[in-house]
């Protein structure tokens, strides 16, 4: 099988304007990132999933993309680039590119071409209506920007023409493609072209950014089969020319995995699991399992992983996130004593794990920041990485940083390699401990116990899994033999009964029965 990588793979998520700044204009670039490999392996990740790192106007951080074949010269040199894949390399790292198929900027040069009043070879690498009075109902069509008659059709911001892969149903023919026709097509070439670009150039995979997005009018929800049919496509030549390669895409819903992605994000989308389990806190009527009032509901949780697991375990792969740069941090809602467990459970359940920079040492979402690089609310889970209590919190030199830095005396990466008990070197033991065990990165998952706040106890093999989100002391009734040895604990480890086990409050557990 290829990509047998991914199996052990434990990821670092990098947002490049914020992790470190190497030459003091206070952006973070290529080389900040590779004076820092150290320290990410140190944590325990062996790959890396870097942010847009193209040419871009930053109209949306760097997911509007000027020049595809391009480094933006904020982060550094082409050179800067290479150095960085290749140092990665030689300590045995892995880097996913992040992908962006659906959308350009509205500076790309071929969107400009295609935008020209005259026919000509780019005219339908994007969607246009016909009339430049036109705005097609369930589009976000733009208006009056070119001379070419017609508005276009826009991904996300106004800022991001769609790339025209077709659509699968066609309304009305006399300006939507079939995605089989040529021109749709000849799009899907372009991005193949793209990929093999920066494969070229080492890199091991990509992160794809709304990769459901592509072929228009494809279904409801979900589903997407002619997205899938182009994704397929690609993946046959990944699998024919670049075997190693890994694709993870940002769709969230097990058809992707049939679409060819070897790994999924669960994003925190309304009441799916992630939510259920973490992030309910971000919705009006949800709460997460680690809710410390208990107003969670580890059985939703669970009913929701196990029937979505069911569906991709045999091809491919959860892709579990602490957080990411569209979603809001996880501290200060939760304290460092709940992230251990939050990250212990996530971490032991089948996925691979994504850390957001700065989630090992619990940086807080700020809130109120004024938007940049139309961040909006994302903007505050952007902010420089803290290394130490210096200038800047040791990430820049600058006098003005890309986003203002937080000094904070125990939360940077210095205050807490010295504390034997941080959330910094806690990551370390567990990611050591996962890796020390295959029953985690095998398919084997069981869920035993998982009714409202009551401590969600499952099986990952040979090991049992046992946490308790509460501050009190709870009791479940699963029988564990009470010689099991312990191999991994949070507070105190849970006592096996005859009847089943007394799990101390906010503790995690894991006992090896045999
Ligand atoms: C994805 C990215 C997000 C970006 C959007 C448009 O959701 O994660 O940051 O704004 O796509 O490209
Ligand atoms: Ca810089």
């Amino acid at each position: 099988m290829n990509c047998t990588w991914l199996k052990s793979a434990v990821f670092y998520e990098i947002y490049p304007n914020s992790f470190m700044d190497s030459n003091g204009d206070g952006y973070g670039d290529f080389k900040g990132i590779t004076g820092k490999l150290d320290y990410i392996k140190s944590l325990g990740c062996n790959a890396i999933w870097l942010n847009p790192h193209y040419d871009s106007p930053f109209m949306d951080g760097g997911y509007d993309v000027r020049d595809y074949f391009k480094v933006s010269e904020r982060f550094g040199t082409e050179e800067d680039f290479d150095e960085f894949i290749k140092t990665a390399h030689a300590k045995g790292m892995k880097v996913i590119l992040d992908l962006v198929p659906g959308h350009t900027s509205e500076q790309n040069a071929d969107f400009l071409k295609s935008a020209e009043p005259t026919e000509n070879e780019l005219s339908d690498r994007f969607i246009w209506t016909r009339g430049e009075w036109d705005f097609p109902q369930g589009f976000k069509a733009i208006s009056g920007r070119h001379n070419r008659k017609g508005n276009y059709i826009v991904n996300f911001y106004s800022t991001q023409p769609s790339l025209n892969y077709g659509f699968n149903r066609v309304d009305d023919p006399s300006w939507q493609m079939s995605y089989k026709s040529d021109a749709a097509k000849k799009t899907r070439e372009w991005l193949k072209g793209v990929m093999r670009f920066w494969l070229d150039r080492g890199c091991d995979g990509f992160r794809v950014d709304m990769a459901d997005s592509l072929v228009k009018n494809d279904g409801e929800q979900g589903e997407k089969p002619a997205t899938s049919e182009v994704w397929k496509d690609i993946r046959a030549m990944l699998d024919k020319e670049y075997p190693d390669t890994v694709l993870v895409s940002e769709w969230s819903n097990a058809q992707s995995i049939r679409a060819g992605f070897h790994a999924d994000f669960m994003l925190d989308h309304h009441g799916n699991p992630y939510n259920l389990l973490v992030r309910g806190e971000e919705e009006p009527d949800v709460y997460s399992y680690f809710d410390i009032n208990g107003r969670g509901d580890a059985g939703k949780f669970a009913q929701g992983f196990c029937e979505w697991y069911d569906k991709i375990k045999d091809d491919g792969y959860f892709a579990l996130i602490s957080c990411n740069h569209d979603t809001p941090r996880l501290a200060p809602n939760y304290t460092h004593e709940q992230l251990k467990l939050i990250y212990s459970t996530l971490f032991t359940l089948p996925g691979v794990p994504f850390i957001y920079y700065g989630d090992e040492i619990g940086m807080k979402y700020i809130k109120d920041l004024p938007s940049v690089e139309c961040g909006f609310a994302r903007t505050g889970s952007r902010t420089p990485m803290q290394w130490d209590m210096t200038k800047n919190a040791g990430f820049s030199n600058a006098e003005r940083t890309f986003l203002p830095t937080e000094i904070d005396k125990a939360v940077n990466v210095v205050a807490q390699l010295k504390d034997k008990k941080s959330l910094l070197n806690f990551i370390k033991e567990l990611l050591a401990f996962r890796k020390s065990r295959a029953e985690f990165t095998s398919r084997d998952f069981e869920v035993a116990h998982a009714k409202g706040g009551e401590p969600l106890v499952y099986r990952r093999g040979g090991l049992i899994c046992v946490v308790n989100p509460l501050k009190v002391k709870q009791s479940v009734p699963v029988v564990v033999n009470p010689k099991a040895p312990v191999l991994f604990n949070i507070g105190k480890a849970a006592k096996p009964k005859k009847t089943g086990l007394d799990v101390a409050p906010l503790s995690f557990t894991v006992f090896e029965s045999k």
